[in-house]
């Protein structure tokens, strides 16, 4: 299998014989992929096939048992997350992690320290630069709720928010940290089929405005073969496929991986939710 990404393009984004064992169970198995810069990439496979797992190791949450990762040519590998987010790479949780008692602004604001160029204290002693950036944030956080459609609900306490409305909080949070590179972990589970479709259109106009690079895990063939310009597949922690909507819409060891699974999904085959996509 080759590692290269099916655009072609520069890649980013490197990992190289990347393996995660959890005792006995080898969560992910000497995988390695090519992120092209500026793509909106797709991470795919049933349950449990590794793919949180992948982000986990990227953003310094999980140590690799073997293996390295690679960001514009600098070594990720080891460092701990808060490194890797200001190395330039955000991401957002399966189970969404918000601080849940805190405001929505508050939330976003959280984000944007870590590019705060003042100690934390300067704030409490009313140092001038530093009551300056804590206005500039608020301001940039604004303006990011904004983007997000959540401006309304600034002063709202998080966990008031509809499930949807939460996931987008959480993408705002991501962006304050002002990524190069964003990890996004099923963003449309819970969100119905019209929330799921602005989602669609709001990560192409994400990865435009911001001048981003996507990597998305998901569920949703719709979002999916709908977004993605390449697409990784995942099955048991091996790399099955990779390649464009198209050819992992054909690729039978992909179909056979999905009609394989298990869980609730298993009714569903790739073959139909693709047809629909
Ligand atoms: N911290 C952990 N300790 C032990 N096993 C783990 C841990 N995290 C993940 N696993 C196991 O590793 C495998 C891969 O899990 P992972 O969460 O990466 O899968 P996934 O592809 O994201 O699945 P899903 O689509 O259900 O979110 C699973 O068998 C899971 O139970
Ligand atoms: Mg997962």
């Amino acid at each position: 299998m080759t590692t290269q990404n099916s655009s072609g393009a520069a890649p980013v984004l490197r990992i190289r014989e990347m393996t995660l064992r959890f005792g006995g169970l080898v969560a992910v198995n000497d995988l390695s992929m090519d992120i092209a810069g500026g793509s909106i990439t797709g991470l795919i496979g049933p349950n449990g096939a590794g793919k949180t797992t992948v982000f986990n190791v990227v953003t310094g949450f999980y140590k690799p048992t073997k293996g390295v990762v690679e960001f514009m040519g600098q070594p990720l590998t080891g460092l701990p997350p808060h490194r890797v987010c200001a190395a330039g790479l955000s991401r957002t949780f399966q189970n969404i992690r918000l601080f849940q008692n805190e405001t929505v602004l508050q939330n976003v604001m959280i984000g944007s320290y870590v590019r705060q160029k003042g100690a934390w204290w300067q704030t409490l002693f009313a140092f001038p630069a530093a009551v300056r950036e804590e206005r500039e944030i608020r301001e940039r956080s604004l303006e990011l709720l904004g983007h997000l459609g959540l401006a309304g609900q600034a002063d709202a306490v998080s966990s008031s928010l509809p499930y949807g409305a939460q996931r987008r909080l959480e993408i705002a949070r991501a962006l304050a940290t002002q990524p190069k590179f964003l990890l996004l972990d099923e963003p449309a589970a819970g969100m119905n089929p019209q929330e799921s479709e602005e989602l669609l259109n709001f990560i192409r106009r994400l990865r435009d405005e911001f001048d981003l690079t996507i990597l998305l895990i998901e569920h949703d063939m719709k979002v999916v073969m709908g977004v993605c310009e390449d697409i990784w597949v995942l099955d048991r922690g091996l790399l099955i496929a990779n390649g464009t909507p198209s050819e992992i819409r054909a690729n039978p060891q992909v179909i056979e991986a999905y009609l394989g699974q298990t869980a609730p999904r298993s009714e569903v085959s790739l073959k139909k939710e693709a047809a629909h996509a």
